[in-house]
């Protein structure tokens, strides 16, 4: 059995979301993602439409997502890798290179964003009409 994880906020979930989530399924049996708080966004100056609760409603509805853990800290990640006894780490490829220091611990793998979409973009259209 692979375990696969990966890391973000997944606000008003779009397909950007569902290609990637479906991707890092596919690179393993058991998908966990780590959903970011509502108080670790508000650290990184982001603050989603959904709630935490919202959005780990959406992710458990998707076949792809087998756990949602919250995301509280950016230095949770090799606990969390070695708890869960995770064989792949991965995220999108905006974060090219910012998670290596992992890979002593498990594969490391980032995969291609998908083109022209987002959930800033959504929010921004939301605000605007
Ligand atoms: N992602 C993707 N393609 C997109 C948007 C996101 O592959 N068009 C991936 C990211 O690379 C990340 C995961 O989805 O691995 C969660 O990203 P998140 O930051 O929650 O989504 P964004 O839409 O980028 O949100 P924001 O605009 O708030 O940064």
């Amino acid at each position: 059995m692979k375990r696969v994880i990966t890391y973000g906020t997944f606000d008003t979930l779009h397909y950007g979301h569902i290609r990637l989530l479906q991707r890092a399924r596919a690179l393993g049996d058991y998908l966990i993602v780590a959903l970011s708080t509502d108080e670790f966004n508000a650290l990184k100056d982001k603050t989603a439409f959904h709630s935490w609760e919202e959005r780990k409603a959406h992710l458990e509805a998707l076949r792809y997502v087998d756990l949602v853990i919250p995301e509280n800290t950016w230095e949770q990640k090799r606990e969390d890798v070695q708890l869960y006894k995770v064989d792949i780490f991965t995220m999108g490829d905006d974060w090219h290179g910012k998670f290596d220091f992992l890979s002593d611990l498990c594969e490391v793998v980032y995969m291609p964003r998908t083109e022209g979409i987002s959930s800033t973009m959504i929010r921004d259209k939301m605000r605007t009409g």
